[in-house]
């Protein structure tokens, strides 16, 4: 089983044991409550390195107040038997005590199209979170690669362009969203849905599906991004956000078809907050 490390001294012995003979290592960032999305970036992982470290870490700064930071699952045991039997070769598992010692007072603010809109102007909060939570555990790790999922597609263009600016050396690499057998992107979350709204939930997915359909048959951008909205908010969620953005930059799309298109949303279900995108 993979060892665990609880504290720096024994995060820096352990890696040292892992790179021995030089061994390249790949780190998979999660918060636990893993499902089968998680462990596709540990596969991956697995592909891109020798050696494979996983940290659980369930991010207090990247919650507003009213968010669910004190109910967001915490499966230790089921998690540690999932990456053992993955041979995952180490497991990162800090305390908020740790990673946010009394005066810790840092923080970083990105600008950009990376950050304009879209999870930002829900969750203003959220970015400076998961930016200051991803440079500690890489300048803990020290990884020669990192893998974010699709799933979160303005956190991996976030990451990417942070890991730039501020040369943090891992190569960034993304994964593809991971989806229950009915479409609905797998998530931690999910585990909130009532029966009832898990039936429902897959409408997201299905109405963002339609749009895109329309989109490539070349259907006015504005009205068809309109019906989807309707299709969505029909379906039992309350919309926050459906967007046609760059693929890359996440800045507006200006024409689609001439660019790639990438289309997200968030919306929520009862009091579950789901999100989602694809490509167009
Ligand atoms: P968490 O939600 O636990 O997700 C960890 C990683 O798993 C993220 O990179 C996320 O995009 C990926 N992931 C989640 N569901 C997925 C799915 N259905 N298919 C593919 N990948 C999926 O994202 C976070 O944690 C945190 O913000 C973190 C980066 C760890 C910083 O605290």
């Amino acid at each position: 089983s993979p060892l665990v490390a609880r504290t720096l001294p024994a995060l820096q012995r352990s890696l040292e044991t892992l790179r021995k003979r030089h061994a390249s290592v790949a780190l998979v960032p999660t918060m636990g409550a893993l499902h089968d999305g998680h462990i596709s970036l540990v596969r991956l992982a697995k592909r891109r390195a020798n050696k494979v470290v996983v940290s659980i870490f369930v991010n207090p700064t990247q919650f507003a107040p009213h968010e669910d930071y004190g109910s967001y699952p915490r499966t230790w045991k089921t998690d540690a038997a999932k990456l053992a039997t993955e041979g995952v070769d180490l497991i990162w598992n800090p305390d908020a005590a740790l990673m946010y010692p009394e005066g810790f007072a840092t923080s970083i603010h990105l600008e950009g199209p990376a950050t304009a809109g879209l999870e930002d102007r829900f969750r203003p909060h959220f970015f400076g979170g998961v930016a200051i939570v991803v440079a500690k555990l890489l300048a803990q790790v020290r990884p020669d690669v990192a893998i974010f999922g699709e799933k979160d597609y303005q956190q991996l263009k976030v990451v990417t362009q942070m890991t730039r600016d501020l040369n943090l050396g891992p190569r960034i690499v993304g994964a593809p969203i991971m989806r229950e057998r009915d479409g609905l992107a797998m998530s931690s979350r999910n585990l909130y849905l009532s029966p009832e709204q898990r039936k429902a939930a897959p409408a997201l997915h299905r109405s963002m599906k339609q749009v895109v359909r329309l989109l490539r048959q070349g259907e006015d951008p504005a009205a068809t991004l309109k019906a989807g909205a309707k299709l969505i908010t029909d379906a039992g969620f309350k919309l926050d956000y459906l967007e046609a953005r760059h693929a890359e930059t996440l800045a507006p799309l200006s024409q689609i078809g001439r660019e790639p298109g990438r289309l997200l949303a968030a919306a929520t279900i009862g009091t579950t907050r789901l999100i989602d995108n694809m490509k167009i």
